[in-house]
């Protein structure tokens, strides 16, 4: 079975986005196993650290290698890509021979494509990375789900998808798998 990464990118405890995967999660069921990053230990990049590759960065390459496609949940934080997202994403764009600074990342040729959970800033965030994820050499799947938070998740923590948005993260499930097949 084909091997899908997950990347939901909060990381606070409860996450939106966390239970917004989840529902892709069930889209997925039977045709792809899914696993999920820890990159809660990523450290904010500089080109200082990365002569001695940290662990955590190590570890997130890894699991990008040994995956086909990724798949990311993003939040939107003032209207643009979450910094701590874009972090990784910086980490994981860089080569992995330091002595050919423009060969193949982890991420060379990977598959990609992102689903945005946000009550404003869905468009400017899906066209950033639209630009970004050909940008660091990623076969974008642009079939990207949006959704807005519903009104109750702010009271009991439950991030609850409409049906239309369900019957998105299913269209992107098979689109994606159509990428990997
Ligand atoms: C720094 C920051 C900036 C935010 N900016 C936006 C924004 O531009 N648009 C929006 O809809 N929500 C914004 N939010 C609210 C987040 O969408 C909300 O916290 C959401 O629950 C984050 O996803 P999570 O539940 O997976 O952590 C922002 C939150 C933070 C912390």
């Amino acid at each position: 079975m084909k091997k899908i990464l997950f990347v939901v990118g909060s990381l606070r405890e409860g996450s939106f986005d966390q239970q917004f995967a989840q529902n892709a999660e069930k889209a997925l069921e039977g045709k792809a196993e899914v696993s999920y990053l820890d990159w809660s230990q990523v450290p904010v990049f500089s080109q200082d650290l990365e002569a001695n590759t940290p662990a955590a960065v190590q570890a997130a390459r890894d699991a990008v290698l040994a995956a086909d496609a990724i798949w990311f949940f993003s939040p939107v934080y003032n209207f643009a890509i979450p910094g701590s997202v874009k972090n990784l994403l910086d980490w994981l764009s860089r080569a992995l021979d330091l002595s050919d600074p423009t060969g193949p990342s982890a991420l060379n040729e990977k598959v990609t494509t992102v689903s945005i959970l946000a009550n404003g800033g869905h468009e400017p965030v899906a066209d950033a990375y639209r630009a970004l994820f050909p940008f660091i050499r990623t076969q974008f799947v642009d079939e990207i789900t949006t959704t807005q938070v519903n009104d109750s998740a702010w009271v009991d923590g439950k991030f609850v998808a409409t049906d239309d948005v369900l019957a998105n993260l299913d269209k992107q499930a098979q689109a994606l798998l159509a990428a990997i097949d």
